[in-house]
């Protein structure tokens, strides 16, 4: 909590540390208000140290200091200062042994950061900063040190003791309690460190490493959920055997293990050797988990073992460096979801929450480089810029390096900082070392933060066969740089040209043609200045220019499109990413006839070109039915919210369920078909096919539930009833619930039974909230403050405040954003109650009202006087402080 206005902290004055430990020994004996940790660490003044004659300063919060003693001898209270967030000894020998028992209080600790209880177990999370709500610590990600810790705890109550590492030790204790004691081998910064301490089962599997060498697995559950751990364990063998064959990295230790929380801050985190995760990224089976869970749970496995590596042998040298570690474990597991399922499916759905999320974050008031020039409090930065569109620019430096020579890159990258705390430099260096390509212009991705524009224009001239393409860079003001400031970017741009019967040769002036390829169709340009021009000859037809192919680069693409050339686009190119992009294209704008016509009171008419395309894809029964259902799904509310310069949350809401009726109503025939064909019985499976073949039956579901024809109400109905898993059942209910063929009281008895056949199951009920948030009937927000008082909810956890709060304030815009305010005052509200009990989580929920400057306004005034009344509050946390001083300059 703040005293004064907290600091900001930045990255120029980044100093080496003073000090380094080169051993740490811990001892906790686990009590559920008294828990006692005993510290022992083996420090040494730090040769490369900026300030050599320093006094040891030891980061420390919300501990109870018991006793301190310097090799042996035991601190007098005049030798030391205690402050709320550090310990200060102003004379250390050059090299000695530090030694503290203090004293903290799991239970009450409900911010989730350091050691706390979750139901009946004591897990901890340290990342970034939490271990020093441990202990005193240099609680820096460059200080790495050797761990022993020994836990010790009443053996009926915790007959699992974990931590990182291999168990070198355990038995009963002089107390009558039992330990455990363990030896983590590779020194590791303190945001590694985990313990975890309760009554869990686990299933168990091995591992041969390429070299032959066998792992153990375990995955921890409580009991009720070991029917839940396959998929989990599936995913984290491929992600193994993966990382083996893609970037040559095998698995150090003898044992890996993976602990299921149900209190839990985030998604999961990659501590050494002990993985703790959110059950909802860890849990899965086909009854209680949707599709889309389970491929979450495979990318999180994935993401938090490929840690191992990119983030843990080679770690950060500080928090700004944060993307070195999470953009490129993005991009790793996104390559891994690409190999296990589709490459296409999966760029579309990771562009789609790039454009939608993290777009509006780059344009908003808390934009920010993927290395940020300073933060209040780091836990604000960990974002969908740092993590996805720096996984982007990690991308970019693929396609611009090419496939093996990253590879070579990477294996650099790791030979050479193994066991070190790097920098994006460091990153940037091997990658260049290993191409040879000069990557300082590229590096600005780094460094600038906003989304660049580029606008391309062409001309075609038939007589000489050539085709002149124009691209102009710019990027748009953010907090750290105005418009006019900003350098141009090294943008790689993937494209082709597209004529009538399909992809045509490419034959750039002044450059010869690559024989080695025998893809012609594709090239990708690199566009360094502010405005460049591309010549392309041969071209015999006036071609309709397909850009950013697989979407090569994270920016805002325009070109003047024609309608008929999106649906040559859509119907045959060769990019199955660009197939879609133009289907959203030709949505998007036939969308904003209906705005235009909404607002200004016209008749509403919707283009028959978009009818016809999608007839014709639904039809077409030689498409990935998986990319049929994504090219049906019309723009989101939020992705029409991110691209409108000022939000109208109520002509977007119609005009999307205008056109969604309409198209239902138009395509009803076809619809029908499609429903019944892929409503076979078939054993369950999660193979991308029979994720494809769910996915496009709920997604027509979706549209026949719009249509006034009861039968479509029954159908939905009878999936409820007769689903066997738990994609199906959630649609029907979705369905259900948002249907106006409905009554109340049907929506009620399938909301009703749904409950009391999942009251026990913690993640179904999750969903159930979201589906409930999410519904855009008058009355939304209503309804959720009637869940919030439902004995399912419960403030204390993280899940259950995102399945209502989160989601209906950013998935629910029509009620979120009521026009008489009640909206931001209850969001108000909640983030004032959290603020006290989970600064992190207060924080994150306020996202929707810091972009208050895109609506009109009434509605500005309203949110800015939602946001002020949060500032006012006096014991603001640094997240919730960082977040909404900075949104309202
Ligand atoms: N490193 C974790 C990951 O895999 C996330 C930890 C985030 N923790 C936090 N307090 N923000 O992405
Ligand atoms: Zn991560």
């Amino acid at each position: 909590m703040k005293d004064a206005q907290p600091k900001s902290i930045y990255l120029k004055d980044y100093k080496r540390p003073d000090f380094l430990i080169e051993k740490t020994e811990l001892h906790f004996t686990l009590d559920p208000s008294e828990t006692l940790v005993q510290s022992r660490l083996e420090i040494r003044r730090n040769p490369e140290a900026n300030t050599p004659a320093a006094s040891l300063v030891l980061h420390g919060q919300e501990l109870e200091l018991i006793s301190l003693s310097i090799d042996g001898h035991a601190l007098s209270s005049a030798g030391y200062d205690v402050g709320p967030e550090a310990l200060t000894i102003s004379t250390v020998p050059d090299e000695f042994v530090f030694e503290a028992v203090v004293k903290i209080n799991p239970e009450g600790n409900t911010s989730l950061e350091g050691l706390y209880k979750s139901r009946t177990m004591y897990c901890t999370q340290c990342e970034a900063e939490g271990f020093r709500k441990i202990t005193y610590y240099l609680d820096r990600p460059d200080v790495m040190s050797e761990f022993l810790t020994t836990i010790e705890a009443s053996e009926s109550d915790f007959p699992v003791l974990l931590s990182n590492g291999n168990l070198i030790a355990s038995g009963e204790a002089d107390s009558g309690k039992h330990f455990a004691t363990w030896h983590d081998p590779f020194k590791k910064p303190a945001y590694l460190f985990a313990l975890v301490a309760g009554t869990l089962d686990y299933v168990e599997d091995t591992f041969t490493t390429q070299s032959g060498r066998d792992i153990t697995l375990r995955i921890f559950v409580e009991s009720k959920d070991i029917d839940k751990c396959d998929h989990a364990m599936r995913s984290l063998k491929n992600a193994m055997r993966w990382d083996e064959e893609v970037y040559g990295l095998e698995y150090d230790l003898d044992i890996f293990m993976i602990v299921a929380v149900d209190d839990f801050n985030m998604g999961a985190m990659e501590n050494k050797g002990l993985n703790i995760f959110n059950t909802s990224c860890v849990l899965a089976k086909p009854e209680t988990t949707t599709d889309a869970g389970f491929q979450r749970v495979e990318s999180v496995v994935a993401h938090e073992y490929f840690h191992n590596w990119s983030g843990n042998r080679v770690t950060c040298r500080d928090w700004f460096q944060l993307s070195l570690k999470e953009g490129f474990t993005v991009f790793r597991d996104s390559q891994f979801s690409a190999d296990m399922n589709s490459q296409t499916v999966k760029r579309v759905e990771d562009v789609s929450v790039l454009r939608t999320l993290q777009f509006a974050e780059d344009g908003g008031p808390m934009a920010h480089p993927v290395r940020p020039p300073s933060f209040i409090e780091i836990s604000n930065f960990y974002t969908l810029t740092v993590y996805e569109k720096g996984s982007e620019v990690v991308g970019m430096i693929h396609t611009l390096l090419g496939a093996e020579n990253f590879r070579t890159g990477s294996d650099l990258y790791f030979s050479r900082h193994d066991g070190e705390a790097a920098t994006i430099e460091d990153f940037v260096a091997a990658m260049e070392e290993a191409s040879g390509r000069d990557l300082a212009q590229f590096t600005r991705w780094y460094s600038q933060a906003g989304t660049p524009r580029v606008v391309a224009s062409d001309t075609y001239n038939e007589d000489s066969g050539t085709y002149t393409l124009t691209l102009a860079q710019s990027c748009p003001t953010t907090p750290e740089a105005k418009a006019e400031e900003k350098l141009p970017f090294h943008i790689p741009i993937a494209m082709g040209l597209l004529g009538d019967a399909g992809n045509l040769p490419i034959q750039l002036q002044g450059q010869p043609a690559d024989p080695d390829t025998d893809d012609n169709t594709n090239i990708v340009l690199e566009l360094t200045e502010p405005e460049q021009t591309f010549v392309f000859e041969g071209v015999t037809e006036k071609p309709t220019p397909v850009l950013l192919r697989g979407f090569s680069a994270p920016v805002k693409l325009h070109y003047d499109y024609s309608r008929e050339q999106l649906t040559a686009i859509m119907s045959r190119d060769s990019d199955g990413f660009s197939r879609w992009d133009a289907c959203q294209k030709l949505a998007v704008a036939v969308l904003e006839d209906v705005m235009q016509a909404y607002r200004g009171d016209q008749a509403y008419r919707v283009d028959p070109l978009l009818v016809a395309a999608y007839r014709a894809i639904l039809i077409d029964t030689s498409l990935d039915k998986a990319m049929v259902a994504l090219m049906l799904q019309l723009p989101t509310e939020a992705y029409l919210s991110e691209i409108a310069t000022e939000i109208d949350v109520e002509a977007i809401h119609f005009a999307r369920q205008y056109v969604r009726k309409h198209l239902a109503a138009a395509l009803s025939a076809q619809l029908e078909a499609v429903y019944q064909a892929s409503n076979e019985v078939v054993p369950f499976s999660v193979s991308a096919s029979a994720i494809a073949s769910r996915s496009l039956k709920n997604t027509v579901l979706s549209y026949l539930i719009c249509t006034d024809t009861d039968e479509n109400l029954q159908l939905a109905q009878q999936q409820l009833a007769n689903a066997t898993n738990m994609t199906d059942e959630l649609s029907g209910l979705t369905a259900i619930i948002n249907s106006e063929l409905a009554t109340d009281a049907q929506r009620k008895t399938a909301l009703d039974e749904f409950y009391q056949r999942w009251s026990a199951e913690a993640l179904v009920v999750n969903q159930w909230l979201v589906a409930q948030a999410n519904v855009a009937r008058e009355g939304g927000l209503e309804r959720v403050m009637d869940l919030i008082q439902h004995e399912a909810f419960d403030i204390k956890n993280p899940n259950k405040v995102r399945s209502v709060i989160g989601a209906f304030c950013s998935g629910n815009p029509v009620n979120f954003h009521r026009q008489d305010g009640a909206g931001y005052e209850f969001l108000a509200d909640q983030i004032l109650v959290l603020n006290k009990l989970n600064p992190q989580i207060a924080s994150r929920l306020l996202t929707p009202l810091t972009k208050w400057r895109k609506y009109d306004k009434g509605r500005q005034t309203l949110m800015c006087n939602a946001l002020q009344r949060v500032l006012a509050e006096p014991a603001l946390s640094k997240d919730v402080y960082e977040v909404v001083s900075k949104s309202l300059k």
